[in-house]
Formats: structure tokens, C-alpha cells, sequence
């Protein structure tokens, strides 16, 4: 199907899955409330977690968002297209169905060809914004590959929706998260977009009051689990799955699922290998975290959440 199709399937209310850099969607028009209540029964998501909007462009920012500090706007300009979500006061547009019922919207402009010509033809037949979660099921690790996304919600899917297939995610990891709403960026969940990065391109310090009233689901204490068990810092057993930097030797008789050369290829093949552990059917995986600052902190991150079980 040509993308004038898939966005036309979406106006009509269908739900897209989509590609973008960090991991795949599961897309419904923003703006209406039956297809984005498909989303959570797919998804089996609870109705008070509130959902990303992906638009096609910064200048969409006023259609969904109000008081859009001048820090907000550097941030847009020095990471957009790419990994990171930026938390707004919301506008009148921002119903209850997509916020979850806060005052808050999360807005995010993907890098990713597929997606950002999907959201550019949206866009001319009067869809502003494509919300979307991880295209997962709720809890579970996020899908990297539109095969992932097949596996983990094609059963819940109807005839009407779509997955596209865009290749593997160039990133891996879900985005940086950053509330724009207080007098410097405060960021609720690490990214490929880093601290070092977001004080670089504002000139401000980064706030780390971390004792938010917004619900982040993807900071509850359990999230981004695979079915196995995750334990971190251990050397495998015999049978047990194993994820390490490509230095660190297999113990005898483990399952290496895979070896890393960088934080970046890390954080890449991370979902996608402990699916594979999942598809083999083990039990445990264990995993040696990769050390240091940036990007390393986000897989940290969503491996001490994965590794509290499901
Ligand atoms: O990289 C990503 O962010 C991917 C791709 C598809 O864009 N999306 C993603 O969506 O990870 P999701 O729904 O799985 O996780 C988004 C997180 C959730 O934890 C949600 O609670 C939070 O963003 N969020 C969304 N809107 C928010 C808001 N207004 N305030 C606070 N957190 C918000
Ligand atoms: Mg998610």
C-alpha cells in the first residue's frame, strides 16, 4: 500500500503499526477516541497511561501544546526528527482519551523515513498527529522489527490494520523523555538523547527532582520484561542465555544471544535478543550491563525494570 493509503487507513480508524529510530508504534489518529481505545484493548494497557503523538514537524508543537518555553523549542530544534519526547502543557486538542486525563501531552517528531512520510500525508487529509505507544503488549519488551510487532500483537489486530516494515529500529531503546513544563528540563526516562546532550543545547543544568506526579508507565518498577528471568552483573549458567560486551567470554555450556561492540550496538540488539531468549524458551537470561555515562544509562535503565519479571 502506498502511504496516501496507509493514511487514509489510519483516518478511517484503523490502527498502523509503524517503524520509527527508537522501536515500533502501534499508531491511531490523535484525534479520535474509538481508534485510540483500540490501542490499550491491543495493547492491554490501563486507560490512565497516557500516549505519545508523534507529528510531522516541530511546527506542529501550538496545535497540541500551550506555553512552549524557549528551552522546549532549543531542544526541538537541536534533536527533532529523533529520540526524544518533550512533555507539554496541553491544548484544547489534547483530549482526555490520548493524556490519560493530565493537563500534560507528550509530543514527539521520529527519524524515520517511513513514519515521517506517513505523518506528512496524514497531515493533508487533517490527521495532526499519530499517537502511539511502543507496539507491544503491555509490560512486555518493545518490538525493534515489524516481525517482533507481528509476534507480539498481530492476533490482536483486525483485518483493517496495518503494520509497516521498515527494518530493524536504528536505536533500540524507547526515547528520552523530557517535561518541559518547569523552569529547566527535568527528564522522566533516559535515552538515547543524553543529560550532557539536553545541558548542551539549552544552557541549562538538568533538573533532578525526580518526584513527578506524571504517570510514566514506562518508569513503573516492572516494564520491558521478556518472559525469561533477567538476572543482571552474574555469569550464565549451564542453559541460561546470555548478553554481554563482545570482550566478555561465554561461560561453559550458556546460550550467548549476543555480543555487543559498543554502548550503541548494545542498546540495538538489546529487545531483540531477549526475544530470542524468549523464542528458545529459556528460562533465565543473564545479562553484564554496559558501564558509563549517555546511552549506557538508558539500557541500565530498562534492564533493572526488565529484570524485576513481569
Ligand atoms: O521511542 C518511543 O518513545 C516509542 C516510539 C514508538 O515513539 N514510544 C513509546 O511509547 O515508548 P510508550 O507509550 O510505550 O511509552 C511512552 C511513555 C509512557 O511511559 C507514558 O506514560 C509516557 O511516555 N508519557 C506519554 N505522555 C506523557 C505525559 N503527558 N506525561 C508523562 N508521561 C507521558
Ligand atoms: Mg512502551
Amino acid at each position: 500500500m502506498s502511504q496516501v493509503e496507509n493514511a487514509q487507513a489510519l483516518k478511517k480508524g484503523a490502527l498502523v503499526a509503524f517503524p520509527t529510530e527508537t522501536v515500533y508504534g502501534l499508531g491511531a489518529d490523535a484525534s479520535n477516541e474509538k481508534a485510540v481505545a483500540r490501542i490499550y484493548e491491543v495493547k492491554g494497557r490501563p486507560q490512565d497511561h497516557p500516549l505519545i503523538l508523534h507529528i510531522a514537524s516541530m511546527n506542529d508543537i501550538t496545535y497540541w501544546a500551550e506555553e512552549v518555553s524557549d528551552y522546549a523549542i532549543a531542544l526541538a530544534r537541536s534533536f527533532w526528527p529523533g529520540p526524544m519526547t518533550l512533555i507539554f502543557k496541553r491544548s484544547d486538542a489534547a483530549r482526555d482519551f490520548v493524556t490519560g486525563g493530565q493537563d500534560t501531552v507528550g509530543l514527539r517528531v521520529p527519524d524515520h523515513a517511513l513514519a515521517l512520510g506517513l505523518l506528512q500525508e496524514c497531515k493533508k487529509i487533517g490527521v495532526h498527529a499519530i499517537a502511539a505507544p511502543s507496539a507491544n503488549r503491555f509490560g512486555h519488551v518493545s518490538p525493534t522489527s515489524a516481525v517482533a510487532v507481528r509476534e507480539e500483537i498481530g492476533s490482536y489486530l483486525s483485518r483493517q490494520d496495518l503494520i509497516l516494515d521498515g527494518g530493524a529500529a536504528q536505536v533500540g531503546l524507547e526515547s528520552t523523555i523530557i517535561d518541559c513544563t518547569g523552569d529547566t528540563p527535568r527528564i522522566l526516562r533516559p535515552g538515547a538523547i543524553t543529560q550532557a546532550m539536553i545541558e548542551a543545547a539549552t544552557g541549562l543544568k538538568v533538573s533532578e527532582n525526580n518526584t513527578s506526579e506524571i504517570r510514566v508507565s514506562g518508569s513503573l518498577e516492572k516494564h520491558y520484561a521478556p518472559n525469561a528471568q533477567v538476572l543482571l552483573d552474574v555469569q550464565a549458567s549451564e542453559d541460561q542465555g546470555f548478553i554481554a560486551p563482545a570482550d566478555v567470554a561465554t561461560p561453559a555450556g550458556a546460550i550467548r544471544l549476543a555480543s555487543p561492540q559498543t554502548t550503541d550496538e548494545f542498546a540495538r540488539v538489546l529487545y531483540s535478543a531477549l526475544r530470542d531468549g524468549d523464542a528458545q524458551g529459556l528460562k533465565t537470561i543473564a545479562v553484564i550491563q554496559p558501564s558509563g555515562d549517555g546511552l549506557a544509562i538508558a539500557i541500565r535503565d530498562r534492564l533493572m525494570r526488565a529484570s524485576k519479571g513481569r
